[in-house]
């Protein structure tokens, strides 16, 4: 049986009744930038973060990208972040002027060491960016009153986690809630994905939220009148009509994704080779990925391939021996569980719309392997 890694066909068919008038309205009326469904989107979206801002902007990278400009890093000025994440967390700190720092992770969830982070940060540190991985969120209880304590901003870099909490000194805190800024994407992958590239920021500082909305938009707040260089990074009113619609259906959606995670992790139990992720008991994960780790990885994706089940290996190459950060200096072990995660993960569809006899095809698939 053929099981993709994700499959965005089936959704689409599911809500195109719901989308495409959405769309069609925008296209009716002609209204591309900046239209009404932006500010909708904007409201709903800080609804669900618990936050009292929320900036739309052109991508997930954007959304990291203008926040680390609005710290006007200078030459040296270091953002500690951890290596085991996507590209763009890092790529960022970079584009923005800083120095990326990196640190190693917690094993068991792959999110950034708070310890680890603690003892990294000096005198040219300025901020933090935690990255909530995979679906749940980084110890954000010892972050946070670590990044108060130095002056330090700390971005929450939420692309995969929207709608993830955490019970954090007894409440439950939404990712994106608690730093200086929370960053969404709305990849078409992620379990909130646009038709296209879309982002997010989202805040409870009013001038940081003003200082955002004028770097999205050229750097000014009134049209031809510029207070500083910033960029053309709107979102756009096509794919918030798209988001909209789909919004109500985010919880469903994350809810499907954890019953499935549940599944396999159910199936995988007890095995002496596959290790299923770890859910920390203080979150509620939205497994945007269900990511295990295993003995000879590439092996068994080579037969997951052959048998055509759908995966990936998210990430291959930690961030910290990318050829564009060699100039940076890190050693090859010199941060070693992200090294070891590099070698062991592989990632298996965990779709909302995934059957049972799809799933249990990808769980046969795997079990076979090491039988
Ligand atoms: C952790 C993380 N950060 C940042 C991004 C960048 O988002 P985008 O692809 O929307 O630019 C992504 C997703 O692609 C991501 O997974």
């Amino acid at each position: 049986m053929n099981v993709p890694l994700l499959d965005l066909v089936a959704q689409f068919r599911s809500i195109k009744d719901e989308v495409l008038p959405a769309v069609m309205a925008v296209i009716e009326r002609q209204g591309f930038i900046m239209g009404p469904e932006v500010a909708q989107l904007e409201a709903a979206v800080a609804q669900v973060s618990n936050a009292r801002h929320a900036i739309g902007c052109a991508s997930g990278t954007d959304a990291l990208l203008l926040p680390l400009k609005a710290l006007d890093l200078k030459p040296g000025d270091e953002v500690i972040t951890t290596p085991f994440t996507f590209f763009a967390t890092a790529g960022a700190i970079h584009n923005a002027g800083g120095t990326p720092v990196f640190v190693d992770i917690e094993p068991s969830t792959f999110n950034i060491s708070p310890a680890a982070v603690e003892a990294a940060i000096g005198p040219r540190t300025r901020g933090i960016v935690a990255v909530h991985l995979f679906g749940q969120m980084a110890a954000m209880e010892a972050l946070v009153p670590m990044a108060a304590r130095h002056g330090l901003a700390l971005i929450e870099d939420a692309a995969q986690s929207i709608g993830a909490r955490r019970k954090v000194d007894g409440t439950w805190r939404m990712a994106g809630e608690l730093g200086s800024v929370g960053t969404l994407s709305f990849f078409p992958s992620k379990n909130l994905g646009a038709y296209g590239d879309a982002g997010m920021m989202v805040t409870q500082d009013d001038a940081l939220a003003d200082r955002l909305r004028r770097l999205r938009l050229h750097g000014g707040s009134k049209q031809y009148f510029h207070d500083e260089v910033g960029f053309n990074s709107r979102l756009d009113t096509l794919q918030a009509a798209v988001l909209l619609a789909k919004l109500s259906h985010l919880a469903d959606w994350s809810a499907a994704r954890a019953r499935h995670a549940t599944r396999y992790t159910e199936a995988f139990a007890g095995h002496p080779a596959v290790c299923p992720p770890r859910t920390d008991p203080a979150n509620v994960h939205i497994f945007n990925q269900y990511t295990i780790r295993v003995p000879r990885r590439d092996e068994l994706q080579a037969h997951l391939k052959a048998k055509g089940i759908g995966n990936s290996i998210y990430y291959p190459l930690s961030l910290h021996l990318q050829p564009c950060f060699a100039h940076l200096g890190y050693a090859g072990g010199s941060l070693p569980m992200a090294e070891a995660a590099t070698e062991q993960v592989i990632s298996l569809p965990v779709y909302p719309e995934l059957t049972e006899a799809q799933q249990q095809a990808v769980i046969d698939a795997v079990l076979d392997f090491y039988a």
